[in-house]
């Protein structure tokens, strides 16, 4: 059932805060056992998920092995991710990927490719994993990305959300903004009962309470003035955690895609990698190619060092993009492989059979996280986070393509598991505070909430973007505390927005990724810093505490 409104009070089993992959996996798995509410602030499909195109990375292909994707991922993320949660990740790729086919995701097979009819149409007959197409993408040493043409997270989301929908104990709410959790503390313990949550309809806030809480709220893209993600990837779940008491790791982490359309008319387009993956060449504006003087695998080397290599040459030549060219492909194979790039790309007059594609890195992926077990259990009892909100520990310091919706995947499955392991033993909370705004005079004014997202995203873009140094760091960390304080006493007089909190998370967690960036005393994976250019021998998490806020050895 989809609503757009909260009933005061509602008590569900579960709430899901999230309508991406990792939330309607969760509430899809956990549903069998118990009430699921999933919320989205805006409509259902409006996180990342739904703007996926590349694929998921899976072993599905007989030459390929757990080793090689973990390999893979372990040198991609620059050796900080943690062995262990990637080989049990990778695990839980080919099981993953039954489910989706069981639950009637349309994926590309081989015979559509090799037959070049039109993948991604909504047929019903169900494929074998080993009939999948594999693609490749950078960093990768096998083919072994499953996607749905160029849309792969389109046709997973709507396949999802119309299982959700029909499932009578799913309830999926849009316009509703959560803002805070509700936590009890006994004994040092602190356990999570519940949230408040803005109705968008209303402008009420609602309590809602639970047994358990589910953080599946996506990445903080949109700290950057440039970025390939939808508006609503503030960090809400970052920010609500660090809040209630988590801690976070490895923010510093921001991943930057390499290449997203260049063009005045083109918000947020990403070309995805699978596009190098079948062969495309990036190429400087004369027509030269550039990527084997950064690395030996040229184009499909790891995001981090296509992206530095294009943010490189953009500033040495003093140029606005370079271009990508998949021209010397055969137009038929282009038009079905990539339908929805191409049909995007004809809009504003680039026929990619033919031309090059300007393109410009953009932040793409918060690599960092709120910090979570093999369960996706929070520091915080019966608080889960899923998805990209998360730190698992997949991604060290960058994350491999398509490895984001392989851990929604995985992830989801092993928190519901555990949250259908401990439901029986557990039971809602008595009585709790409603939303006090009793002391809350004004309306908003969006003005300054306007004026406030422009420089905080300015000055990320500018001083914490794909090459740090230290004084950018400390400017910004100036800047960005005197907006904070600004937003704060915003907050404490007016009524609550879905922007006013948008905002409200974005800062803090723009402030979490800077004093991560600052405590990191050399340049790995994605974070770059010209004052400590050298790798250290020794790979250690950035682990901030909300008690002291300091970095803790991990
Ligand atoms: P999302 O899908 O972002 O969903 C977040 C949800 O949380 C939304 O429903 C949102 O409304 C809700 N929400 C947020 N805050 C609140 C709040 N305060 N209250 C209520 N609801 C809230 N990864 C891959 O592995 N393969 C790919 O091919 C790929 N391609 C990508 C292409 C693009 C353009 C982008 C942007 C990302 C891509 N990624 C890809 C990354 C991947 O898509 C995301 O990491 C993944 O989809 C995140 O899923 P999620 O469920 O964690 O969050
Ligand atoms: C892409 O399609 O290039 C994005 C893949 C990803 O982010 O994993």
């Amino acid at each position: 059932m989809v609503d757009s409104a909260l009933n005061d009070n509602t008590r569900f089993d579960v709430i899901v805060i999230g309508s991406g992959a990792a939330g309607l996996t969760l509430a899809l798995r956990a549903a069998d056992h118990c009430s699921v509410a999933v919320l989205s602030k805006g409509d259902l499909h409006q996180g990342a998920t739904f703007y996926a195109q590349g694929g998921i990375a899976a072993v599905l292909d007989e030459t390929d092995s757990t080793e090689s994707h973990a390999s893979d991922t372990y040198v991609a993320g620059a050796n900080l991710g943690d062995p262990e949660i990637i080989r049990y990740i990778v695990e839980g790729s080919a099981t993953a990927v039954e489910w989706l086919i069981d639950q009637g995701v349309p994926f590309t097979t081989k015979a559509e490719i090799a037959d070049g009819s039109s993948a991604n149409s909504d047929n019903s007959k169900k494929v074998q994993p080993a009939s999948l197409h594999l693609t490749k993408e950078g960093g990768h040493t096998h083919h072994r990305i499953i996607h749905a043409t160029d849309a792969t997270g389109k046709a997973i989301f709507q396949t999802l959300q119309k299982k959700a929908a029909k499932h009578p104990n799913i309830k999926l709410i849009e316009g509703s903004t959560a803002i805070d959790l509700i936590t009890q503390t006994q004994l040092l313990n602190k356990t999570c009962v519940g949230a408040y949550v803005l109705d968008q309809a209303t402008g009420n806030v609602q309590l809602m309470s639970s047994k358990f809480v589910v953080l599946a709220t996506g990445g903080a893209s949109k700290a950057y003035l440039y970025t390939s993600n939808p508006d609503g990837a503030s960090g809400d779940g970052i920010a609500i955690g660090w809040r209630a008491g988590c801690r976070v790791a490895n923010l510093e982490f921001n991943q930057f895609h390499p290449t997203c359309l260049y063009h005045p008319h083109a918000k947020s387009f990403l070309i995805t990698e699978a596009l190098r993956g079948e062969g495309a060449k990036l190429e400087l504006p004369d027509g030269k190619r550039f990527m084997a003087m950064f690395d030996n695998r040229e184009e499909l080397a790891p995001r981090d060092i296509v992206a530095r290599a294009i943010d490189h040459e953009m500033k040495r030549l003093g140029c606005d993009c370079v271009f990508l060219n998949i021209s010397d492909k055969p137009a038929n194979f282009i038009i079905e492989r990539f339908p929805t790039i191409y049909k995007k790309c004809l809009t504003l007059g680039i026929d990619i059979t033919k031309d090059r594609i300007p393109v410009v890195p953009a932040a793409h992926y918060t690599c960092g996280g709120i910090m979570v077990d093999r369960n996706g259990m929070t520091d915080i009892t019966n608080l889960y986070a899923i998805g990209e909100t998360s730190h698992t520990g997949l991604h060290g310091a960058n994350r491999m393509a398509s490895n984001s919706l392989l851990e929604c995947f995985v992830m989801s499955f092993a928190a519901a598991r555990d949250i259908k392991g401990r439901i029986d033993q557990t039971s809602f909370s008595g009585t709790l505070r409603p939303w006090d705004d009793s002391r809350v005079r004004y309306p908003d004014d969006e003005t300054l909430v306007a004026h406030n997202w422009e420089e905080l995203r300015r000055c990320m873009w500018n001083f914490v973007g794909i090459v740090r140094n230290n004084e950018r760091l400390k400017r910004a960390k100036r800047r960005i505390t005197l907006i904070q304080g600004e937003i704060q006493e915003h907050y404490e007089k007016h009524r609550v927005t879905n922007d006013l909190l948008e905002l409200r998370n974005l800062i803090l967690v723009s402030s979490l990724i800077i004093d991560s960036a600052l405590s990191r005393k050399e340049s790995r994976g994605l974070h770059y810093n010209l004052d400590y250019p050298k790798i250290l021998d020794r790979a250690e998490n950035t682990i901030l505490t909300p008690t002291s806020g300091r970095r803790e050895d991990s």
